[in-house]
C-alpha cells in the first residue's frame, strides 16, 4: 500500500512567493519522487474565504495557485492536484466534526488567537474560528497517513487526530490516524526586509515577478555596512539566507568560503542571487504562461471525479454510522 500524503496550500495571494515554494510545495515534489509516496496537493480555498471574500480575487488565485502546481512539477502526473471545493463532502463532514468538537477545543487554537489579534475582535467570522474543523475533514476523508506543515498548523493536525481516535473509539475504525511531517529542516526563509518573508508584509519577492521587478527588490534587500574587505559572516546576511536556497552543495561551500575570506561585496553577492533567480523562475514562468485555463479547468473536472469517489465513500460510511441515513 502505497503512502497517503495530502496537504493543502492557501489561495490567499495572487501568487505563491519563494517561501511558499521553498517551504511548502518543493517538499512534496520530493514526496512526490518516491514510488512508495502518493502525493495529494490542494487549493484551500474554502479555508481562504475565511478572509478573501472579493469573488474576483479568490477566482484568479485558485487558477494561479493550480497553474503553479503544475508549472513546477517536473512530472505532474505523479502529483494529484485538485480542488475541494468542487467535492461536496468536505462540507458535508464538516457539519459532523463541528457537532464533535467543544467549543473550548478551537477556543485554543494558536492560529485563530493570532488572527484575531491582528484584527479587531468582532471582524472575525464563525468560518475562520472552525477553520480547523474543514481542515481536519480535508485529512480525514482521504485517509492520509502524513500531512506536510509548518509548525504553526501542526496544532490543527493534533485536533485531527483526536477527532479522529475520538470518532474511531465510539463509532468503530472509520478514520485513518495522520500524522504532521512538521518541516523543521527548512529554516525561516526572510523578506528582503530580514523578516519571514510574508504576504502580508511587502517583502516577498514572487515567482512570477517580472526580471525588473526581480532586480528591484534584490536591490532593496537589507543588509549591514561592512565593507568589502571586512570578513563576514553568511549566516546573518539575509541576501546568503535567500541565495542559499538556489545553490548546490558546492556552490553553497564556495560561496561561504568568500563570506569568511576577504573581498565580497554585497554588490557582486546581490548580482549573484539576481542572476539564480531569474534562472529558476523564467522556467517556470514560460511554463506557467503555455498552461491554459481550459487545461487547468479540464484537469479539475477529471480529479474531481477521483476525489468525489474517495469521498463520498467516506460520507455515506459515517453518516450510517451516526444515523443520518438508514
Ligand atoms: P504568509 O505568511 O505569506 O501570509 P501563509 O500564511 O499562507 O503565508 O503561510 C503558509 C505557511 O507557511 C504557514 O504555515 C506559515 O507559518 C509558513 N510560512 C510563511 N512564511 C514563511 C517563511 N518565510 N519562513 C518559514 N515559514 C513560513
Ligand atoms: N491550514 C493550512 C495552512 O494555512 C492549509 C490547509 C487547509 C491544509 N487544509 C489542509 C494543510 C489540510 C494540510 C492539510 O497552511
Amino acid at each position: 500500500m502505497k503512502k497517503r500524503i495530502l496537504t493543502g496550500i492557501q489561495t490567499t495571494a495572487e501568487q505563491f512567493h519563494l517561501w511558499n515554494y521553498f517551504g511548502a510545495v518543493r517538499p512534496m515534489l520530493e514526496l512526490a519522487k518516491d514510488p512508495n509516496n502518493e502525493v495529494f496537493l490542494f487549493t484551500a480555498n474554502m479555508h481562504s474565504f475565511t478572509v478573501v471574500q472579493d469573488w474576483d480575487a479568490l477566482r484568479k488565485n485558485t487558477l494561479n495557485a493550480l497553474k503553479l502546481f503544475l508549472a513546477v512539477s517536473p512530472t505532474p502526473e505523479t502529483f494529484f492536484i485538485y480542488n475541494p471545493a468542487m467535492v461536496p463532502a468536505h462540507a458535508q463532514l464538516t457539519w459532523v466534526t463541528l457537532c464533535l468538537t467543544n467549543m473550548w477545543v478551537l477556543e485554543r487554537m494558536h492560529a485563530f488567537k493570532d488572527k484575531v489579534q491582528k484584527w479587531k475582535q468582532n471582524e472575525a467570522s464563525v468560518g475562520l474560528f472552525t477553520y480547523p474543523s474543514l481542515m481536519a475533514m480535508d485529512i480525514l476523508l482521504y485517509d492520509a497517513n502524513n500531512v506536510p506543515v509548518w509548525k504553526d498548523q501542526k496544532q490543527h493536525v493534533e485536533y485531527t487526530r483526536d477527532l479522529a481516535m475520538k470518532f474511531n473509539r465510539i463509532y468503530g475504525e472509520t478514520f485513518v490516524i495522520p500524522e504532521a511531517v512538521i518541516q523543521k529542516d527548512v529554516a525561516i526563509v526572510p523578506g528582503i526586509d530580514g523578516q519571514k518573508m510574508s504576504k502580508s508584509k511587502n517583502n516577498y519577492i514572487w515567482l512570477l515577478d517580472t526580471e525588473k521587478q526581480i532586480l528591484k527588490r534584490v536591490k532593496q534587500i537589507a543588509t549591514d555596512a561592512k565593507r568589502i574587505e571586512d570578513p563576514k559572516n553568511p549566516d546573518e546576511c539575509n541576501v546568503y539566507n535567500i541565495l542559499k536556497l538556489f545553490l548546490s552543495p558546492e556552490e553553497n561551500i564556495s560561496i561561504r568560503k568568500r563570506y569568511i575570506d576577504w573581498g565580497l561585496s554585497y554588490k557582486e553577492v546581490k548580482d549573484y542571487l539576481y542572476e539564480k533567480i531569474i534562472e529558476f523562475v523564467i522556467p517556470i514562468q514560460q511554463k506557467f504562461d503555455a498552461i491554459s485555463d481550459e487545461e487547468v479547468k479540464k484537469m479539475l473536472q477529471i480529479n474531481a471525479k477521483k476525489a468525489n469517489e474517495i469521498a463520498t465513500k467516506k460520507v455515506d460510511e459515517v453518516y450510517k454510522k451516526i444515523g443520518f441515513i438508514l
